[in-house]
This record gives structure tokens, C-alpha cells and sequence, in this order.
């Protein structure tokens, strides 16, 4: 059977956008910054884009394109032993959905919120007391708390119903949900600027603190972040990629995903930031002092900014909808695409029925995600969200880049890539799948390692960051285990030595 295709470039650019540009560019990157240096941490953050981001998206996309597969498939086709690579990348994406649609369905319900502005009276003893009634720590699960059981299941639908048809379906629904969060995105920008002390905020998220860039940490937060934002490493681009023709442009379409994607979160933080300065301006204290907490930004933060807004509740009722509408729309592409590298991983090696695949994944989904919709979930989805967000991802970023720049090779996929791209990709490609992505990459996660040992995360209790920890040796062995399953196709492990264009699959 043939494989599905795209049903324009544009339904692919956009897929991707829509993937890479996800909460974290609302949720997490604005909070990364102040918390890693304000302005400054705009360096680490482009070096990593360019050095590793860029060039890894490239060859994610290059991959899936040029072999037609999946992430567990591609690696296979390149060394039947890398194969658990892209089965690990697809297990750790699957466990971050889990979690991700859980804040999906935070957000569900304070876009229901947003109506009356049912926060006002004290954000954060709503956000933590009423919504969460969060316990004490991870010890403590306590009950389940319905409302947001209620807006994760509302997610794990919306995502059934976008996949349901594949290609299809996703590109009639990406065309609105990946610009509507941007003209969103826009309109509170424009009107965060223009209220009083806007400039405050601006100026506390560019001001540079070059100090901190001598602290390992706040690199590999930037690397990260960039691979978390472009979506890589799980193998979610690879798979978009599959869908495309094998000779349709690589080099341009990486760039325009990797340009939009940063443009998002670059007008996130604005649209963040310049309330930040109104707000700070309003009650009277530094900007440093607002610009608090993780996840907090994003539901106790920003909310209580919008209950200062000049022009009584109504207004306030249509931001408040305004900016939740734009976290939903931004979080959804990331969502599903999440969830088809899976279905695609799925399809390729056991060709389940795809409906039937995404029934039972999505019921799986929504019970694993419950751990989170517990009253102490917030606390293990901070602890999962650091172990795999960062470790995982650095781990499977490492070993993709030395299958594809030294098993495969990487000047092989750079002459594929340049056979199909209007833009030419010089040999800087090649020099950084081999060394720079690697060595860099494994050099943050060693001195992160340390720092990690050395400070555990937070104040957690240790049995907790363990059982977080844990999740870095469980996942490999259950990569391990589905790549040694015989597939159902025969052309599952034909080896590929060298990609082209005209090659079959
Ligand atoms: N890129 C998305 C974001 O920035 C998050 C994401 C990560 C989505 C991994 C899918 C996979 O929010």
C-alpha cells in the first residue's frame, strides 16, 4: 500500500510549525529566559539553534523523507541495532503527551474560567488551593481532581478526532490552528505594549545577564529548550517527513519551520513580558519579583495580570479568552504530532489499524495521564518534565546524531538533501551531526549529571527524583524490547546504504 501523503507543502510546513511551536514557546520559554539570564540566555538559545537545531530538524526531515519511515523504521533501515533509537524517541514523546494533555486540560478549564474572571480574587490560591488543591508533595496523591480529568479527556478526543483520517484531516485542521494562536499572540502583544510599565517587562526579559552563561546549566537548558521546541528527538519529524514525496524540498522547509518557530516564542515572550511590566507597575514591585514560578506563568502569573486589566470584567472575560484560546491552539499541533510519530511508528512495524491504534492509545493515554489529574500530580509532572524534557531528550538527541552522521553518514544525506533543496547545504552540516552535536550535547549532559547529583531537583524528596530517574532506564529497555519484535513486513529491515531520490522504499 502506498504510503499517505501530504496533501500540500503547505499542510507539512505547517504541521511542523504547528508541532514545534507548542506551550513550551508560551509556557516554557519565557520562563526559561528569566530564569537563565534574562536577555542573555538568547545566546545560548541561538547558539543551539544553529549549531544543533537546525541542523538535526534537517536531517530528521531528510531521514523520514528519504527513507519513507517512521523513526524506529528510518534507524533501522540504517542498522537494524539503532533501531531502539527511534522506539526510544517515540516512548519518551509518548510519555510527554501524557502529561502535556493534562496542562492542555488545565487550560480547558481556565478557558472556562476566563468567563467572569472566576480568578480574581488571589491567583495563586486559586490556581494551587481550588483548581489543583494541591498536597503536600509527591507523596501525596489524594484524589482526582474531575475538572481536569474532564479537560484531559476533552483533549485526548479533540486529538482522536484531528488524526482519525491522517494527512487529511491534520492538514484541513492545521490551516486554522497554527495561525489563529499567532494573530492571537499578536493582538495581546500589541496590547501588552501599549499599557503603562510594559517597558519594565521588556526590558527584564532582554536585559542580559551575562553572568549566568558560565553556569553549565543554563546551556543545557538552552539546548533543550531547542530541541523541545523544534520537537526533536521524538521522532515526530521524522515521520512528518515520511509523508512527504521523496523529492520535495528539505533545506527551505527546515528553515522556515525553525524561523517561525522561534518568531513564536520571540513574540510570546513580548506578549508575556510587556504584562509582566504592567502588572509590576500596577501593585508596585520589580519585575523579577512577578516573573515567578514555572507553570505558574501560565495560570497564576498571567491570569492575575489580566484581572488588573483597565476596562471592568468584560474586557478582562475576553483576554482571559483570548490568551487560553491561544494556548490551546498552540498546544494542539504539538499534542497530536506527538501522538503520530507513534501511530506512525505503529504502522510501519505492526500495522495495527490505524483507528483502532488510536482508540486504544488514546484510552491508554488518558488513564497514564490521570497520575497528573491527581492532586499531587502537578508535582510528578514537573519531576517527569525534568527527567525526560532534559536527560531523555539529550540522550536520544546523542545517539540519533551519530547514526545518521557517522553510520549512515552524513555527507550522504547532505548530497540527498542538496539533490531535492533549492537552498544548497554546505559541509558546516556534516561537521555538525558528526562532532558538534554529539560532543557538545554530551558534554551538557555530564556537567548536568554532576550539577544534578551534586543539587537534586528542587527540594523534591530523593525516592521521588528516583522514580523520575528511573524513567531513563525503563524506557530504553522497552525500546529494546519492541525493536526485537519481529515485524509483520518483510521490507521492514531492508538495509539502506545510501538515500537518493529515485531509490524505492
Ligand atoms: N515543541 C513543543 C513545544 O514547544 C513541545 C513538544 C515537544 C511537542 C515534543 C511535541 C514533542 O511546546
Amino acid at each position: 500500500m502506498a504510503r499517505e501523503k501530504w496533501t500540500s507543502r503547505w499542510a507539512f510546513v505547517l504541521a511542523a510549525i504547528g508541532s514545534a511551536a507548542g506551550l513550551g514557546n508560551a509556557w516554557r520559554f519565557p520562563y526559561m529566559a528569566y530564569s537563565n539570564g534574562g536577555g542573555a540566555f538568547y545566546v545560548p538559545y541561538f547558539v543551539a539553534l544553529f549549531l544543533a537545531g537546525i541542523p538535526l530538524l534537517m536531517a530528521e526531515f531528510a531521514i523520514g523523507q528519504g527513507l519513507q519511515s517512521s523513526a524506529p523504521k528510518s534507524l533501522g533501515k540504517i542498522r537494524k541495532g539503532a533501531e531502539f533509537v527511534g522506539w526510544w524517541a517515540v516512548i519518551t514523546g509518548a510519555l510527554i503527551t501524557f502529561y502535556y494533555n493534562v496542562i492542555m486540560g488545565y487550560i480547558f478549564n481556565y478557558l472556562y474560567y476566563s468567563f467572569g474572571v472566576a480568578w480574581k480574587e488571589d491567583t495563586s490560591n486559586f490556581f494551587f488551593n481550588k483548581f489543583l488543591q494541591i498536597s503536600s508533595g509527591p507523596g501525596e496523591l489524594g484524589g482526582l481532581r474531575w475538572p481536569i480529568v474532564i479537560g484531559l479527556a476533552l483533549t485526548w478526543l479533540w486529538i482522536y478526532f484531528i488524526l482519525r483520517k491522517g494527512t487529511q484531516s491534520v492538514g484541513k485542521t492545521v490551516i486554522w490552528t497554527v495561525p489563529l494562536p499567532v494573530i492571537l499572540l499578536l493582538v495581546l502583544g500589541i496590547r501588552g505594549i501599549t499599557l503603562e510599565g510594559a517597558s519594565q517587562g521588556l526590558n527584564y526579559l532582554f536585559e542580559p545577564n551575562f553572568a549566568k552563561l558560565a553556569q553549565p546549566s543554563v546551556w543545557a537548558n538552552a539546548f533543550g529548550q531547542i530541541f523541545f521546541s523544534l520537537s526533536l528527538a521524538f521522532g515526530i519529524m521524522i515521520a512528518y517527513g515520511s509523508y512527504n514525496n521523496k523529492k520535495s524540498d528539505i533545506a527551505n522547509n527546515t528553515i522556515i519551520t525553525a524561523l517561525a518557530n522561534s518568531a513564536t516564542s520571540y513574540l510570546a515572550g513580548i506578549a508575556v513580558f510587556s504584562v509582566l511590566g504592567y502588572m509590576a507597575f500596577q501593585i508596585n514591585s520589580p519585575v523579577s519579583e512577578v516573573a515567578k514560578g514555572g507553570i505558574g506563568l501560565a495560570f497564576v502569573v498571567y491570569p492575575k495580570a489580566i484581572s488588573l486589566f483597565p476596562g471592568g470584567v468584560f474586557i478582562q472575560s475576553i483576554i482571559g479568552i483570548a490568551f487560553f484560546v491561544m494556548l490551546l491552539t498552540l498546544g494542539i499541533d504539538s499534542a497530536f504530532s506527538l501522538v503520530e510519530a507513534v501511530e506512525a511508528a505503529n504502522e510501519d512495524k505492526f500495522k495495527v489499524n490505524k483507528k483502532a491504534f488510536l482508540t486504544g492509545f488514546s484510552i491508554f493515554g488518558f488513564i497514564c495521564g490521570l497520575l497528573f489529574a491527581t492532586q499531587g500530580g502537578l508535582y510528578w509532572l514537573d519531576i517527569v518534565d525534568h527527567f525526560l524534557g532534559i536527560y531523555a531528550l539529550l540522550i536520544v538527541g546523542i545517539l540519533e546524531a551519530i547514526v545518521i552522521g557517522w553510520v549512515l553518514g552524513a555527507e550522504n544525506l547532505r548530497e540527498y538533501i542538496n539533490s531535492v533543496s533549492e537552498i544548497k547545504v554546505g559541509k558546516w552540516f556534516n561537521f555538525s551531526l558528526k562532532f558538534i552535536i554529539p560532543i557538545v550535547l554530551m558534554f551538557i549532559l555530564i556537567t548536568n549529571l554532576i550539577d544534578e547529583i551534586k543539587n537534586p531537583y528542587e527540594g523534591y524528596p530523593i525516592w521521588a527524583l528516583l522514580i523520575g530517574a528511573s524513567l531513563l532506564v525503563i524506557t530504553p529497555i522497552v525500546a529494546i524490547v519492541l525493536s526485537k519484535i519481529p515485524s509483520k513486513d518483510k521490507n521492514y529491515y531492508k538495509r539502506v546504504e545510501k538515500i537518493t531520490v529515485e531509490g524505492g522504499e
